[in-house]
């Protein structure tokens, strides 16, 4: 994992843009997984500016709640196409996001994933984190091998996300997400984690044990992980002193 310290969500968000524009620009058919939440809205918007070629990208999202239609303002198809989609050249029929209103979630998991493969994988995933590690909404106890299906939110999850639905009572307990075997396939991994709220899930993420408790932890098992993280998300790492030096002091070739 390379952990990426920066003073501010701003500075990290900036940091993060530019690796995705990097690909983007390499790779003009790039295929993303892309995450919702508060944690990427300043990449998305440094994106947006940055007025990037979104025709030939392919998008696939993490996740999404069962039971919202899509024009809810809570649904994560809404997020995507306020923040991002509306704003990018990308093609509508580019761009996947789970099906919360499906009638068979178990076909509709399966057509997913079996999406993926034909696009070309994922050649980047952004993700955010939970407060309890998940990551999508991948809750602790996911199994590390876990593909696209069906989870139940936890009560801090619900809790976390309230403030979009105006209530916790009002959050969905039931989810379609990608499984951390499906997220563990992307060929890099982008983590982003912002605030003092994260500190905790970070730092077992990155410096625990492998778990299924701390969903986030697979990402070890993983060879091409960044980590871009605020100064009050990196609170809690022991090393943090050694990943700023390793960022520092990075050879000219080797700089993102
Ligand atoms: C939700 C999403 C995750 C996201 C997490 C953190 O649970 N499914 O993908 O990482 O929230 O959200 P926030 O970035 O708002 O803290």
């Amino acid at each position: 994992m390379e952990i990426i310290i920066q003073p501010t969500a701003k500075d990290g968000s900036a940091v993060a843009a530019g690796i995705v524009a990097r690909l983007l620009r390499e790779k003009p058919d790039a295929v993303l997984g892309l995450a919702t939440g508060r944690t990427p809205l300043l990449l998305y918007r440094e994106l947006v500016q940055m007025k990037l070629d979104w025709s030939r990208v392919t998008t696939f999202n993490l996740d999404e709640y069962v039971g919202p239609p899509p024009a809810h303002p809570a649904s994560f198809h809404c997020f995507m196409w306020e923040h991002l989609f509306r704003h990018v050249n990308v093609p509508k029929e580019n761009v996947h996001i789970p099906d919360g209103l499906t009638k068979d979630v178990p076909a509709f998991c399966r057509q997913y994933e079996d999406a993926i493969r034909p696009a070309g994988g994922i050649d980047l995933q952004v993700l955010g984190i939970g407060t309890d590690g998940h990551i999508g909404f991948n809750e602790p106890t996911s199994s590390l091998a876990s593909r696209t299906r069906l989870k139940t939110l936890t009560a801090q999850t619900r809790s976390d996300n309230a403030r979009s639905f105006g209530g916790d009572d009002r959050v969905p307990h039931h989810v379609i997400t990608m499984g951390i075997g499906t997220i563990l396939e992307a060929r890099q991994i982008l983590l982003l984690a912002f605030g003092h709220a994260k500190a905790q899930a970070i730092a077992a993420a990155v410096e625990g044990p492998v778990t299924a408790m701390n969903p986030a932890s697979a990402l070890q098992l993983h060879p091409v992980v960044k980590v871009v993280l605020d100064e009050p998300a990196a609170a809690r790492l022991s090393k943090a002193d050694y990943y700023r030096w390793v960022y520092d002091n990075k050879p000219d070739w080797q700089i993102i």
